[in-house]
């Protein structure tokens, strides 16, 4: 039998799984069938809050909705965020609709005019990836006569260590060379826009507190050396977000009250007085509250193998089947919802799709699943529905509900 991830622990140690107080067969009836997504926000409120509780009072709190982008999740989030950060034109309607425009920001690659112009329009912050985007940036500002919000996004010189994804200290589509940065923010000063900071983002899904407080007193040092260079003061600098959730055997949760701790301290030693200090986390505050709830459809062995086909797969949940941003494919935690207990024999869970990529649990050690059973695969809150091949074979979509509320 191979390990799987660890069960999150509002979900842990049960004789059958609930959600918000109630079952997945509850959950399936409510809405219609599986494959089901079933969203808990009290987990997030209360991540939230534990979050707040953690960081220095003087923290901006934002959202990185490219985890979870569901409407519902959206609207129960906003209130409780200082700001949201989007990746597309598409995501910034959708942060638009809950959230004043001033508090949100705009990052990624390959924006298009539209997208520049709709951003400029509305008031958001576009957080810019390049020279050239800069460029274009300012002239639709000057074709609409206003004034844009423009911030600089940094490839910084160094990288989130022990992170899943890294996203700075090498050649990078993403943000400016740091060292061309001072002349690009004199350039949009001169130009008329309103700058409004830094956005230097090292990393996702690191789980060691240590790189993660190295990580941020680097960045708010590099902030402080750019702004210097640059002679101006940034309004913001949103230092990205990056925190991890223990989804395989042996990983361990992020230590944020020694993050919070130790930010405290690098903000009170080097951070500029006139500066507002943000984070931008996604998975970290919707991963561990989402489930994934799929039924058997069949069993069958070959040659040895005994193999549990459900009615849903990697075309909703990509990540589970370790065809998402990792190395070596290993298992998230997984259960059959109704009887999380019991002696495990091992199987495969495997998805209804035609490859052998569709395998969302390797050698898993479950209490005899059986033709009906739902199972539960945990930590599918963020970068799951929105983040597979959902049309790949034209199965049905999966289905969402946001419960907890
Ligand atoms: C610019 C930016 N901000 C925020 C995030 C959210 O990261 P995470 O979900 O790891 O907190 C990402 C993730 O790729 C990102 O690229």
């Amino acid at each position: 039998m191979k390990p799987m991830g660890p069960i999150p622990p509002h979900f842990a140690g049960r004789e059958a799984l609930t959600i918000a107080g109630q079952d997945a067969e509850h959950w399936i009836a409510k809405a219609g069938n599986t494959p089901l997504f079933v969203y808990d926000i009290s987990e997030v409120r209360t991540r939230l809050a534990r979050l707040r509780a953690a960081m220095p009072e003087r923290l901006d709190i934002h959202y990185a909705i490219k985890a979870n982008p569901h409407p519902e999740m959206l609207a129960a989030i906003a209130p409780l965020v200082d700001g949201l950060d989007v990746a597309s034109g598409g995501e910034l309607t959708k942060a638009l609709a809950v959230k004043e425009a001033g508090v949100v920001s705009f990052a990624g690659p390959g924006k298009r005019d539209d997208e520049i112009e709709a951003a400029i329009r509305a008031g958001a912050t576009l957080n810019l990836e390049s020279e050239g985007e800069a460029r274009r940036a300012l002239a639709i500002a000057d074709r609409l006569a206003v004034r844009a919000r423009l911030a600089v996004r940094v490839n910084p010189d160094f990288d989130l260590k022990g992170s899943g994804m890294k996203m700075g200290g090498r050649p990078s589509p993403f943000g400016i060379d740091a060292a061309r940065v001072p002349a690009l923010v004199r350039e949009l000063i001169a130009g008329g826009a309103d700058w409004r900071g830094f956005h230097i983002y090292a990393g996702s899904q690191a789980l060691s507190a240590a790189a993660i407080i190295e990580t941020q007193a680097a960045t708010v040092a590099l902030a402080r050396r750019l702004a210097d260079e640059a002679g101006a003061v940034p309004p913001l600098v949103n230092l990205g977000g990056g925190f991890g959730i223990p989804y395989f055997a042996g990983d361990e949760p992020v230590d944020v009250e020694a993050v919070g701790a130790a930010l405290g301290e690098t903000l009170a030693r080097e951070g500029d007085p006139g500066t507002a200090y943000a984070i931008e986390l996604g998975r970290w505050i919707v991963g561990e509250c989402g489930v994934y709830l799929t039924r058997v459809v069949d069993v069958k062995e070959s040659q040895g193998e005994r193999f549990v086909v459900v009615d849903g797969g990697l075309h909703h949940q990509l990540a589970a089947s370790g065809n998402f941003g990792t190395v070596v494919r290993r298992n998230y935690p997984i259960a059959v919802a109704g009887r999380m207990t019991g002696e495990g024999r091992e199987v495969s869970v495997v998805g209804s799709l035609c490859t052998p990529l569709d395998r969302l649990g390797d050698k898993v050690g479950l209490p005899g699943p059986a033709v009906g059973d739902v199972i539960a695969i945990f930590l599918a809150g963020a970068y799951g529905f929105t983040a597979s091949p959902g049309l790949f074979l034209g199965h049905p979509e999966a289905r969402e509900l946001v419960v907890g509320t």
